[in-house]
C-alpha cells in the first residue's frame, strides 16, 4: 500500500467513529493483501503473511500518529482563534477611543478658535526721561510691540477690556541717574491697585510688578506717572507695560 492511499484512508477516519475507522482500515488491509497476493503469487504463503502483518502494524501505528497531530492541531487552532478574537475585541474598543478623542480635540480646536484673543505688550517711549511733572500723568506707552484685541489705545494710554475676563498685567521702568527717583501707579477703572518707587544706589534701576486682576467688559487699566518722579526709555525698550486675558469669564 502506498503513502498517498494510507493518507487517504487517514482523511476518511477522521470523519467516521472509531470502530468505524478501524473497518475501513481492516478492509483496505484485506484489499491490499488480494491485490498481493494476484500480483505476487510467486512468493511463499509464509514471507506474504508476514509481511503484511508487519505493513498493518505499520500503518496503525502511523494513522495513530496523525490522529494525535490533528486533536493537537484542532486544539492549537481553538487557542489561537479565541486570542485572535480577543485582538479585535480590544481594536474594536481601541478604535471607540479613537473616535471619541478625535471628537474631544475638534470641540477644543471649535473652542479655542471661539475664544476671545486679547494680549498687548508695549514700550514706553523712545524720548528718554519723562517727569518731573507738577501732576500725576497717564503713562501713553507709544511703542506698541503686539495689541491682540485692540484693547490698548496708544493715545490715550489705556487699555479697555474687551472682554470680560481673567486677565495679567506687568510693567518694568527705568532709571539711568541716582539723582532721579521713580514712581509709578497702576489703576483698575479709578481703583488704585499698587505704587512702586525705587531708587537704587547704583547708576541704573529697574522695578518690575505684576498682577493678575478679573476685569468686566469696559472696564480700563493704566500706568500713571506720580509727581514728582521720573522713569526713562529710549530705542532699548527699557520700559515696558504687558497685559493678557488669561481666562474669560
Ligand atoms: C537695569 O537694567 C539695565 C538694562 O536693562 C541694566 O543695564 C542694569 O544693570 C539694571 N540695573 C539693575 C540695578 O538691575
Ligand atoms: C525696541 O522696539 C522696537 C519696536 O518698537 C524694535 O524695532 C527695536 O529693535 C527694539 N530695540 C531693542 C534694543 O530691542
Amino acid at each position: 500500500m502506498r503513502r498517498s492511499d494510507v493518507f487517504q484512508i487517514f482523511l476518511l477516519c477522521l470523519s467516521l467513529t472509531h470502530s468505524e475507522a478501524e473497518m475501513v482500515i481492516e478492509n483496505a488491509i484485506a484489499l491490499d493483501q488480494d491485490s498481493h497476493l494476484e500480483i505476487q503469487d510467486v512468493k511463499t504463503n509464509h514471507v506474504e503473511s508476514s509481511r503484511e502483518i508487519s505493513i498493518s502494524v505499520d500503518i496503525w501505528a502511523e494513522l495513530k500518529e496523525l490522529r494525535d497531530m490533528t486533536i493537537q492541531l484542532k486544539a492549537d487552532l481553538v487557542h489561537y482563534l479565541s486570542k485572535i478574537e480577543k485582538v479585535e475585541q480590544e481594536k474594536s474598543a481601541l478604535e471607540v477611543r479613537i473616535s471619541s478623542t478625535e471628537m474631544e480635540i475638534k470641540e477644543i480646536k471649535m473652542q479655542n478658535a471661539d475664544r476671545p484673543k486679547v494680549a498687548f505688550s508695549l514700550g514706553l517711549t523712545n524720548a528718554g526721561r519723562l517727569g518731573p511733572y507738577s501732576t500725576d500723568v497717564t503713562l501713553k506707552f507709544s511703542k506698541v510691540f503686539s495689541n491682540f484685541g485692540q484693547g490698548y489705545n496708544p493715545n490715550t494710554g489705556i487699555f479697555t477690556s474687551p472682554v470680560r475676563g481673567v486677565y495679567y498685567f506687568r510693567f518694568t521702568f527705568f532709571e539711568v541717574d541716582n539723582a532721579n527717583w521713580m514712581g509709578v501707579r497702576l489703576y483698575h477703572n479709578s481703583k488704585l491697585i499698587m505704587i512702586n518707587y525705587d531708587r537704587s544706589s547704583s547708576y541704573y534701576e529697574n522695578m518690575s510688578n505684576g498682577v493678575i486682576l478679573q476685569l468686566n467688559i469696559d472696564d480700563v487699566v493704566y500706568m500713571v506717572l506720580v509727581s514728582p518722579y521720573t522713569v526713562f526709555d529710549d530705542h532699548r525698550n527699557y520700559s515696558t507695560f504687558t497685559g493678557f486675558l488669561l481666562f474669560p469669564l
